[in-house]
Order: structure tokens, then C-alpha cells, then sequence
């Protein structure tokens, strides 16, 4: 949810300050901002739409400073117009800014101020921090630390969650960053030291990174750095290497990144679970779990909290592992969670999923378990990501970057790991050994059984063009498979704008086949089982109305000719892998739907890859 990326160093900051805009575009690109030291004044370029807009004008001014901010925003405090665009000004011209989050006492201050004689130029929370900031700097003594005092003063009156990069106009060698609740780095490299929100900003051009945790200063000065909390007091900086945080942020040959996350799928799984399994075969072993055991062994139930995707993620999971461990297994959305005081029941796990770590909601579920005295793990993809560091253990995705808006190769990764958890916590309670075995074989035929289904990718493009008029669209599925549907609802509506919800199967009788006429097509995802016979039976139902039915089903399973216009077919699979395989063309069916009608599949209208605000 925004970008936030500074330079200070001895070359020109300009190129990589709009190179790490176009890495950090993800977070959001309504509007694209950049501001320069130029020695007696700051000098801003700001414009609506993406990246490549400011970077165009940018290029004409070629400024030669070498310490600036930049920022690419996902509008939360105003319109998306050049004034609210950041970096903010102070009235003064003293301080720039940049911002990520949301200042939740901001009216206050922007009445203090105003009744100071202070005019505004944006409606946004962010051009009245930077205000407050500058009005303490007034009201200081000259001095060294006259800068990081008036931010000192400033940060601790916010309500709400902040990362900023700031500079003065007397300092032209320093440049701080702050964070609380949203997300901030620092980039050490040989020529020049970054600020981000995000550590892909500055891939390639420092070698080392230093995550803030909250309440924390970062203070750039020449080629030093330091850490502090808000009072002063020095904190613990611990770099590291950026190499590790992935570079694998280049599209190559294909033409978006979710369909390039969507075809490295084989090779992202093959990741998440290399090195996973027990020596002989039965299980799993996740590093991340080791030193819980006695928890794990007599956990009474499971709260997974989490958003979007991942929580679509966590409903797979939540089958899975009941079906694996028989451990009760409740799923929360992350931001009902944290305001539902539910009631401690038993001995509870509380495990967060992520693919950014970063999202807000999630975070503060996380630090409500903790006040409850819960055991709580992770699984994200982003190594040193906020959720990484505040849970008491987890697991990494290790899927690589994922730059797509719409969450692909990590739902998959993310059920994976569910898969892997229900066999760890099965295999210590009553899961056989010969029932583990297969389970592990399951799991690692998965990769090549996604590589068998994008293959087809073809057929899917072309159902994709044969559907592409509708508007709306249901989504059904049962048990592992219902919120399969969920998931392929939300791909769909995200990226295409085409209404489509997603329903258990059964349920369609209840409410949702009032909308069937011939132009609201039923996806129906059909599993492998017992169950079968009666979703064909829902099928049916929706053929008698004549409503167009597109089947997504098992080899083995056989579908009447008369129930679906449609049929795509899938390799006969284990049911702890068949979500993942199921889920593979609804993203394929929801990216070429989307491409028909000329949308980019990366950057939806309105969405954010990591949302940092409440
Ligand atoms: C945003 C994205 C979704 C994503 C959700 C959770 O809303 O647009 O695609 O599923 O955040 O993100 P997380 O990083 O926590 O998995």
C-alpha cells in the first residue's frame, strides 16, 4: 500500500529512485511523486497514473541531486490529483516528505495548525504530518539534532500506522525514515544508502538491508546510518544480505506477471517443499515448527487469521488439517479477529498467513493473539517481512517475488504448507505411517501434476473467449473445493471487474439459482468422490434453467453430457493436492477473461498487492 523509496549517496539519485518506483509500482499507482534536495530549495515532480508518467517528465527536468524521495500512492486521504500526490511539502518549504499509512488524529492537528495560519494544499493526513514535524523544527534550537527532535516531538502524537522518509532543506546530507505499522528498510550499498517500504526497491544497488521494527528512526547521515527508538536511544541493526531477498522481479518473455506466476508454478512448489520431509517418508518437517512440538502435539484448535487470498488459502487449509490431525480449525478474517475478543478456549494456535507479511490487518491480529497469551506462527512468502518477525515461529513460501496483484503461485504455496502442517500435526497424533506415506507422495507429485495442467492453458483460452461476454458468474464447489470456488470468484471479479461469487455447491438452491438465466454461467469445480453424484445433481439444476455450465472435473469422474456445456479435465490426484490443481484454470480462465476485455492483470483498478492500512 504505497511505495516509499529515498536515495542519499554520491552518485545522482534520479534513475534509482524511479527504478525502485517501477519495483515498488505494485503497491500502488494512482499517482507517482519525486522530490530532490537541489541545495536552497526542494524540487518536485509529481503526476497521476503510473510510474511511467512522472518518469517521462523527470527525465526532462534531469536533476543531478543526490538525495531525494519518492513515492507511488494507493490513495487513501483524498482524490487521486496531483496536489494530494505525495512527496508533501511543509508550508514552509522546509521539509519534504513521503508517507505509507494513516494518521488517524490528523483532523486535530490540521486545525492546530490552520489556527497557526497554515494553508493546505492537499487533502491528505500526510501534508499535515509533515506540517507538524516542521512546526516543532520551529520551535527548536538550532543543533545537530534539531532535525530528528522535530520528528522525535511529532511521531509519538500520531494515532494510526506510518512509514515515512523525510527530508529538511538545512540538512542536505541527511535523510530519516520512520515506521510504525507500515513497513520500512534500510539499503546499505558502497555509493549510496536507500530508504524503501520494501526491499525490492533497491535490489541490485545495495548489498545489504536493515528492517525497522515500529517505534524506530532510521537516521542517514553521509555514508552512516543509525537506528534509535523514538526517545533517542540506539537500537540493534541487523543487515542482511540483499541477495537473499530475491531478484527474480524481471517479467522475461511473458507479458504480465501473473501469468508469468501463474506458469512458474511447478518450479515455485518444487521451492516449498524442497527439504520439507521426515527420512523415512511419512511426514513432514518444517523448520520453523522445531522447539514447538509439545504445543503442536496438544493444541485443541486452530485459528488461522488472514486476508483475501491467503484466507481463501487458510479455508482449504482448514479442511485439510481437520481431515489430516482432527484438530478443530477455525478461520477468521484477519480484521473481524482482532475486534471479536473471541473466547480462549483449550490450548489454541494462532497461525497468520501472509504472502507480503506486511498486511495490516493481519499484523495486528498477530499482536492481539500475543496480548492473549496465544502461540502464534507464520507463513509468508517475504523473508524479514513484519509477520516473519513477530511471530514465535513459521514458515517461509519461498516462492519468490510475487509482483502480480492478484495472488497466484502463493495461494498454491500457501495451501501446500497447509497440506504439510495437517500431515506434520496428523503424523503426531493418529495419521498412519502408511497413510502419511502416500500423502508425501501426493505432495511431491504436485509439480508435475500443475505442469500437466497449464499445458492445457489453451483450452482454458478458449472457454475464457466463449464466456468473456458475461457479467455475471457463480462459482461452485464442495468441501476442499468450496472455497476453491471462493478463490476463483475473487480472481475473476478483481481483475476482469465481471461480477462472480462463489457458493458450496449445495447451497445454490438456497438463494443463488435465482440468478440463473442464459447469460450468468455456473463454474462448477467437481471433486473426486462420493460427492460427485451430487454435484452433478446441482448441475443439473442449473442445466433445467438453462443456465450455461462450465465443469471443471477429475479424469475419472464421469460427466452426463446433458449437465455441462463444458468440460475441463483434470489429472486424477490425492484429495490434499486436488484444491491446488482445481484452483489452476480459474486463475488461467480469470487472467485470459480479463485480457479479452483489455484490462492489466497486474495493477486492478483500486487494489494493492500489500494493503498496509487498516
Ligand atoms: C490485498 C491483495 C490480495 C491479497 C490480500 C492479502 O488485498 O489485493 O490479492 O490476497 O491483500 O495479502 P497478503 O500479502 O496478506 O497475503
Amino acid at each position: 500500500m504505497c511505495g516509499i523509496v529515498g536515495y542519499l549517496g554520491k552518485g545522482i539519485a534520479q534513475d534509482s529512485l524511479i527504478d525502485g518506483l517501477r519495483r515498488l509500482e505494485y503497491r500502488g499507482y494512482d499517482s507517482a511523486g519525486v522530490a530532490f534536495h537541489e541545495g536552497n530549495a526542494f524540487s518536485m515532480t509529481r503526476e497521476t497514473g503510473r510510474v511511467k508518467n512522472l518518469a517521462n517528465l523527470v527525465k526532462r527536468k534531469s536533476s543531478k541531486s543526490s538525495l531525494g524521495i519518492a513515492h507511488t500512492r494507493w490513495a487513501t486521504h483524498g482524490s487521486v490529483t496531483v496536489s494530494n500526490t505525495h512527496p508533501h511539502v511543509s508550508h514552509d518549504g522546509k521539509f519534504v516528505m513521503v508517507h505509507n499509512g494513516v494518521i488517524e488524529n490528523f483532523g486535530t492537528f490540521k486545525r492546530f495548525l490552520t489556527n497557526k495560519g497554515i494553508k493546505f494544499s492537499s487533502e491528505t493526513d500526510s501534508e499535515v504530518l509533515c506540517n507538524l514535524i516542521a512546526y516543532h523544527y520551529s520551535e527548536l534550537p538550532d543543533g545537530d539534532d534539531r532535525f530528528v527532535d522535530a520528528i522525535r516531538q511529532a511521531l509519538p502524537k500520531c494515532r494510526g500506522a506510518y512509514g515515512v522518509a523525510v527530508l529538511c532543506l538545512d540538512y542536505p546530507d541527511t535523510m530519516i525514515g520512520a515506521r510504525r505499522g507500515s513497513p520500512l528498510v534500510v539499503g546499505l550499498g558502497d555509493d549510496a544508502n536507500f530508504i524503501a517500504s520494501d526491499a525490492s526497491a533497491f535490489v541490485g544497488r545495495a548489498k545489504e538491508a536493515v528492517f525497522l521494527n515500529d517505534g524506530e528512526l532510521a537516521i542517514l547521515n553521509g555514508s552512516d546510518f543509525r537506528i534509535t527508538n523514538l526517545e533517542g536511544q540506539e537500537a540493534q541493526a541487523v543487515a542482511l544480505p540483499v541477495d537473499q531477498i530475491s531478484e527474480e522481479v524481471e517479467l522475461g518473455d511473458f507479458d504480465s506477471y501473473m501469468e508469468k506466476e501463474i506458469y512458474e508454478q511447478p518450479t515455485a512448489l518444487k521451492n516449498t517443499l524442497r527439504g520439507r520431509f521426515g527420512d523415512d517418508g511419512t511426514t513432514s518437517k518444517l523448520g520453523g515448527l522445531e522447539g514447538h512440538d509439545e504445543v503442536l502435539r496438544d493444541l485443541d484448535r486452530i485459528i488461522f487469521v488472514a486476508c483475501g487470498t491467503a484466507r481463501h488459502a487458510c479455508m482449504v487449509g482448514e479442511y485439510l488439517i481437520e481431515r489430516l490431525a482432527r484438530v478443530p480449525v477455525e478461520v477468521e478474517h484477519a480484521s473481524e479477529f482482532r475486534y471479536r475478543n473471541s473466547p480462549k478456549a483449550g490450548k489454541s494456535l494462532v497461525i497468520a498467513v501472509s504472502q507480503s507479511g506486511e498486511t495490516l490487518d493481519t499484523l495486528e491480529a498477530v499482536r492481539e493473539s500475543k496480548t492473549k497469551g496465544l502461540l502464534t506462527l507464520g507463513i509468508t512468502n517475504v523473508v524479514g517481512s513484519s509477520l516473519a518477525r513477530e511471530t514465535d515461529g513459521g514458515v517461509y513460501q519461498r516462492v519468490g517475488p510475487e509482483i502480480g496483484v492478484a495472488s497466484t503461485k502463493a495461494f498454491s504455496s500457501q495451501v501446500c504448507l497447509c497440506a504439510m502442517l495437517g500431515l506434520a500435526l496428523g503424523r503426531m497424533r493418529d495419521l498412519s505411517p502408511m497413510d502419511g506415506q502416500s500423502i508425501v507422495e501426493a505432495l511431491n507429485q504436485l509439480p508435475g501434476l500443475v505442469a500437466q495442467v497449464l499445458q492445457q492453458g489453451e483450452q482454458i483460452r478458449e472457454l475464457a473467449i466463449k464466456y468473456s461476454k458475461a457479467e455475471h458468474l457463480l462459482f461452485l464447489g464442495r468441501q476442499s473445493l468450496y472455497p476453491v470456488a471462493l478463490e476463483g470468484a475473487l480472481k475473476l471479479k478483481e481483475i476482469s471487474y465481471a461480477h462472480a461469487e462463489g457458493y458450496p455447491a449445495a447451497e445454490l438452491k438456497h438463494g443463488p439459482i435465482a440468478l440463473i438465466n442464459p447469460e450468468c454461467p455456473s463454474v462448477f469445480i467437481v471433486e473426486g468422490s462420493d460427492l460427485s453424484a451430487k454435484t452433478i445433481a446441482n448441475m443439473q439444476e442449473v442445466k433445467a434453467r438453462n443456465g450455461p455450465v462450465l465443469a471443471i472435473a477429475p479424469h475419472s469422474v464421469e460427466i452426463p453430457e446433458e449437465a455441462a456445456d463444458d468440460v475441463f479435465l483434470l489429472p486424477d490426484s490425492h484429495e490434499v493436492v486436488r484444491p491446488i490443481l482445481a484452483n489452476l484454470p480459474l486463475q488461467l480462465f480469470a487472467y485470459h477473461f480479463a485480457r479479452l476485455r483489455g484490462l492489466d492483470v497486474d495493477k486492478p483498478r483500486n487494489l494493492a498487492k500489500s494493503v498496509t492500512v487498516e
